[in-house]
């Protein structure tokens, strides 16, 4: 079993029968609490029901004295999904350095996704990267709770126990979805030496042959391909670097008779800004900028090992953004597969370049809703910071549905407008687009406007999800890259069969 990996289950019968470590019972602010082991706690004020507060008590076990976690929940009538998720990962960051191996979580209440809540807050606050740090000989004088990677010392064990209803279904999917989100996670943290446009795209591959009796394939497009196909906007991007660039599509199919949806992720797989480079300070963070092919490759995954009865086509145009003496220059004109000419204003504003493609790509593959996810612009940071992905769209029913999505799987997002007026700043002096204008107005929706050139009537949602892909302050994914967009893909997905 790889480091980070947690078997997970669900058990009916008393919370009591359980030979894990800890075991964790919540506590709901203003209430008394439902557990003997932690009624002395209770009464010393010890333990709280305020969400996020843990209390730890010990009970004779099967194999000698055990814990008792008292995990507050906050209000009872106020508990929801994202609540249950805050609440385990409070308990699992504390377990965790208390050395605990096992959980046994008793399901506080029977509402709906809470059971869920607890296996994603806990595998996702579990969660860690350090596939590129040394072991160290004295782990145990250097533990803290960062950069550890000793197994010894790691949870491998969570059940979820229901007295009296069978969660193993729920406990499975919500697995399922946890472990995709951290696998998007490890692609986003790799370096941009290793996942290159070619890393991702075998990746996508392996994923495809893992998943074939499922239904799912991959093809991988290259640089010639790229231009035989006229996608002169991707191909103008990629002409500045040396690494291989790559349209990455994932089809699946598992039938159904919902709309065919395309799933489409821009993956940067470094951002320099190219000629109009960007600032060197945080500049390594652009290694981050294939978060939403990312989250897009891993969603397929979870989608077709559910087995999910819908079609999705998930398209990810992937490469560097290079400075060079072939790069794409300011004011050089490209023609995108739809035929429409861009002034390249700004070689920095390249995701929409590879975007526009991408979607005209992922329009003639016939799909019939399309959503994006893309780190499209940094005003989308100043307007909504990380807690809200900006929304924009083309069509009210279709939003709505992205909009269930993100509300039911916590991943949050906020509607922005579009407006003739926006788009009449994405025209061109020389073309009939420009990549960027010099006005500074309404940065992420400009973005939006030009992405909607692209799509023609099919109804679509651009997610900007340049807050909210890393940097974050949601407790149960901490301040690193969040894995942002997988529940929601894996959940239109569930919604559209
Ligand atoms: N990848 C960036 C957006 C970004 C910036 C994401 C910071 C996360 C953190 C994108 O390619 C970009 O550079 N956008 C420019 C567009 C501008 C040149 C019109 C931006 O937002 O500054
Ligand atoms: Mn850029
Ligand atoms: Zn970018």
């Amino acid at each position: 079993m790889p480091p980070n990996e947690i078997e997970v289950s669900a058990r009916r019968g008393a919370p009591e029968q359980t030979d894990a470590d800890t075991r964790v019972v919540g506590l709901f602010a203003d209430e008394g609490p439902s557990d003997a082991a932690i009624a002395p706690l209770f009464e010393i004020g010890e333990a709280k029901g305020g969400l996020r507060k843990v209390a730890v008590a010990h009970e004779q076990g099967p194999d000698g004295l055990r814990r008792v976690m008292a995990a507050g929940l906050g209000k009872r009538d106020e508990f929801d999904a994202e609540r249950a998720r805050v609440a385990a990962a409070a308990v699992a960051g504390l377990a965790k350095s208390l050395g605990a191996r096992s959980l046994s979580w008793l399901c506080p209440t029977q509402g709906e996704g809470i059971a869920e809540g607890l296996v994603e807050g806990t595998l996702l606050a579990l969660y860690n990267f350090d596939d590129f740090k040394s072991k160290s000989d004295n782990d145990d004088e250097s533990s803290d709770d960062q950069g550890e990677n000793d197994d010894e010392d790691e949870i491998t064990k969570l059940e979820i126990v229901n007295p009296d209803q069978d969660l193993a279904e729920r406990v499975d999917r919500a697995r399922t979805a946890a472990e995709a989100q951290n696998a998007a996670r490890d692609l986003q943290n790799l370096p941009g030496n290793v996942a290159t446009p070619t890393h991702l795209a075998q990746c996508a591959q392996e994923i495809a042959s893992e998943f074939a009796g499922a239904g799912l394939s991959c093809e991988v497009l290259d640089r010639a391909k790229i231009e035989q196909l006229e996608m002169g906007a991707f191909a103008s991007v990629a002409q500045g670097s040396y690494a291989e660039p790559a349209l990455i599509v994932m089809r699946y199919d598992g039938g159904g008779s919902g709309p065919h949806l395309g799933y489409v992720g821009k993956a940067v797989t470094f951002d320099t800004g190219g000629i109009s480079i960007k600032p060197s300070a945080k500049m390594q963070e652009m290694k981050f900028d294939m978060s939403g092919g990312a989250a897009v490759i891993e969603a397929m995954a979870a989608i077709a090992s559910e087995g999910i009865e819908a079609k999705v086509t998930a398209v990810v145009p992937s490469t560097e953004n290079m400075p060079s003496g072939r790069s794409v220059k300011p004011g050089d004109i490209v023609t995108a597969m739809n035929g429409k000419t861009i002034e390249v204003n700004n070689t920095d504003a390249e995701g929409r370049l590879i975007l526009a493609d991408a979607l005209c790509y992922a329009v003639d593959q016939g799909c019939e809703r399309i959503i994006d996810l893309a780190t499209l612009t940094g005003a989308i940071i100043v307007a909504l910071g990380s807690t809200y992905a900006g929304l924009f769209s083309n069509d009210d029913d279709w939003y709505a549905e992205v909009e269930s999505a993100c509300d039911a799987t916590g991943e949050l997002g906020w509607r922005l407008p579009l407006h003739p007026e926006y788009f009449e700043l994405t025209k061109g002096q020389y073309a009939d687009l420009t990549n960027a204008s010099d006005t500074r107005k309404a940065m992420s929706i400009y973005a939006a406007e030009f992405l909607k050139q692209f799509v023609g009537e099919t109804p679509w949602v651009h997610m900007d999800i340049a807050g909210t892909a890393w940097g974050g302050t949601r407790n149960y994914v901490g301040s690193g890259a969040s894995g942002y967009g997988v529940r929601t893909l894996i959940d239109l997905a569930r919604r559209a069969s």
